[in-house]
């Protein structure tokens, strides 16, 4: 299998990252070195032994294995001290703008304060630009609990709005349909905050709920989104409204055994603004620029799909216009170097 380019000129090439949950960056060394710290026992002792537990074949048994490892992060210091790690890992591929997802109910459910929370990760990505990168948060409710606990969850991070710039919505889709929490989206979009949601890759009711997300919620991106390949009429429609989609090629690979690449190429060469992202690297062991070179390598893309690919990073950035510009500019430096 060939690719156009080297992993190093993909590492190279400027890149946002907008699909990442910062919960799933939690590498084993500092999963073990905080349990340590916290007098967690998590029933492994070595980095191998949690390696080895980082096992799962569907989304529900990924979720299995990451919600029980987020007890280690107890204390504000650790949620920043997992952002750093994050930022130092996405300096070394490329990445100069980062939108970054946490889920504030994985942990105020089981007693952190969400001021705890909020305060360990801001202070990480007000750091971003130590590591030549500009960082944000998007706070993500858990689908898969109730519409009221999305509602309080919000109504409690609102003081806090200048510290997160939208909002989003994970965890399991199976019966947690997008229509569940128009109501806690429509706030979020009244006091100004940018919103996505989960469309999860072969889900119950995939297409209708991608509907859901762009007509009735009208979401500004979508994370995954990639079935949506399967309807022409809302391809035209996410191109008419230039609406994105947050793909996470390898991230596929481990839940539903099938990159999607076919998928993914295809909507890029219909027009659609889609982007390459990690998801959840630590636990599929790859950041951005690994899972664009593994596309690009299996899928045989071309340089300029591959260009591409990080020009539509910035472009459905929540960005201002002039940085936007700024960006695409670097990558015509680069790429013309
Ligand atoms: N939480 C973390 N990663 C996720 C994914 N890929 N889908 C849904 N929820 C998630
Ligand atoms: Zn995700």
């Amino acid at each position: 299998m060939t690719t156009a380019v080297s992993l190093d000129f993909i590492k190279g090439l400027p890149k946002a990252e907008l699909h990442l949950h910062l919960e799933g960056t939690l590498e084993p060394d500092l999963k073990l070195k905080l349990a340590q710290k916290n007098g967690i026992d998590i029933g492994q002792t070595t980095i191998e032994e949690v390696t080895e537990s980082y096992k799962f074949d569907s989304l529900p048994s990924f979720l299995n294995v990451y919600y029980p490892a987020m007890n280690v992060l107890q204390t504000e210091e650790d949620f920043y001290e997992l952002t750093i790690a994050y930022l130092k890992k996405a300096q070394q591929q490329g990445v100069k703008h980062a939108e970054l997802f946490f889920d504030p109910q994985a942990h105020t459910s089981r007693g952190i304060p969400f001021e705890t929370i909020i305060n360990g990760y801001y202070r990480g990505v007000q750091e971003g630009e130590n590591y030549g990168i500009s960082a944000a948060l998007i706070l993500c409710f858990l689908r898969d609990m109730s519409a009221e606990s999305a509602e309080q969850t919000l109504a409690e991070a609102l003081p806090y709005k200048d510290k997160f710039i939208g909002v989003g919505l994970d965890s399991d889709e199976k019966g947690n349909p997008p229509s569940k929490f128009a109501a806690v989206f429509q706030t979020a979009q009244q006091n100004g905050l940018k919103r996505t949601m989960h469309c999860d890759i072969d889900q119950e009711n995939s297409i209708e709920h991608i509907r859901q997300v762009i007509e009735d919620i009208q979401v500004d991106r979508i994370d995954h989104g990639t079935n949506i390949v399967e309807n022409q009429e809302l391809v035209d429609y996410v191109n008419e409204h230039s609406i994105g989609l947050t793909t996470c090629p390898v991230s596929n690979g481990f839940v539903v055994d099938d990159m999607k690449g076919k998928e993914i190429v295809e909507l890029l060469n219909q027009g659609v603004k889609v982007t390459v992202n990690s998801d959840d690297p630590a636990y599929f062991q790859s950041y951005i620029a690994d899972d664009m070179y593994a596309l690009a390598t299996k899928y045989h893309l071309s340089k300029e799909q591959i260009i591409q690919l990080a020009k539509n990073s910035f472009e459905i950035a929540w960005i201002s216009e002039e940085d936007k510009q700024t960006y695409l500019a670097a990558i015509d430096r680069y790429t013309n170097e």
